[in-house]
């Protein structure tokens, strides 16, 4: 097995090629340890520290992650507070062993009613990491599938205004671009933690054929042994994507 850095991806073959992550479950972790939510959230990052680096060994090329959903606002202000402070303090930290991994870093969700300082630190992560090669990281952050449909509903039809697309040439093809995975491939796997099997508006068009696993694990207890469990566990099904048994 592969441990060294700045290596080249190594795909498995089988394997989930891309691998999508709902990271639920740092409130009821903490308050198990009768602690405060942040302490539950600062666990996570650390966690997922781990999980990425246990990537290129596990034969994932895309890992996206869901940190923080266009309904998480309705929190209180400090625990949002809390959240916005762990991201920045996460990116800056972060930022080297992203380029030193030679991973490829990419945010999707409205940035814009993001701080301008963290927006700011986002479009570093990207600019810095663009010519990594290895894993994709992708972080979802104010992200929502319903507001991403939005959005690029909205940016399509500015085009179609400006006569630049032929409502009539408008396909899923056409669509897809405009929305904020455009560069990535669907995932392949959807995994949430904490034991809710619901998928709280996340990749909502592409996760359309994506095989899921719900799992009871709360996310700060994740490990990199029970993630590769579950991927192992995703070779063995039988993907038909709607076509009939061969
Ligand atoms: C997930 O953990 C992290 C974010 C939504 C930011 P939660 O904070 O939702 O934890 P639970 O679901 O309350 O345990
Ligand atoms: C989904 O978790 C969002 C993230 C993990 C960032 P939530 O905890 O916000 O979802 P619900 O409220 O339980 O559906
Ligand atoms: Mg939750």
């Amino acid at each position: 097995m592969l441990k060294s850095r700045n290596m080249e991806q190594s795909f498995t073959p089988g394997g989930p090629r891309h691998v999508a992550i709902i990271m639920d479950g740092n409130g009821r972790w903490a308050k198990a340890r009768g602690r405060p939510r942040l302490f539950g959230h600062h666990a996570g990052a650390r966690r997922l520290r781990e999980i990425v680096t246990a990537c290129p060994d596990l034969g994932v090329e895309y890992l996206t992650i869901f940190a923080f959903s266009t309904e998480n606002w309705k929190r209180t202000q400090t625990e949002v507070a809390g959240l916005m402070s762990l991201f920045k303090r996460y990116i800056t930290k972060e930022m080297q062993a992203f380029v030193d991994e030679n991973l490829r870093v990419r945010f999707i969700g409205d940035r814009l009613r993001l701080a301008p300082a963290l927006q700011d630190l986002m479009d570093n992560a990207e600019e810095l990491t663009k010519h990594c090669t290895g894993v994709n990281l992708t972080v979802a952050l104010n992200y929502g599938g319903r507001d991403e449909v939005a959005r690029a509903t909205k940016r399509l039809a500015k085009d179609v205004a400006l006569g630049k697309v032929d409502p009539d040439d408008v396909d899923e093809e056409t669509f897809v671009k405009y929305l904020d995975t455009y560069v990535l491939p669907d995932p392949d796997l959807v995994i949430r933690t904490s034991g809710e099997a619901r998928i709280s508006n996340f990749l909502l068009w592409q996760s359309a054929y994506a095989e899921y696993e719900f799992i009871d694990t709360l996310w700060p207890d994740f490990s990199p042994e029970v993630f590769a469990k579950l991927l192992a566990g995703y070779g063995v099904r039988d993907r038909r994507f709607g076509a009939a048994p061969a």
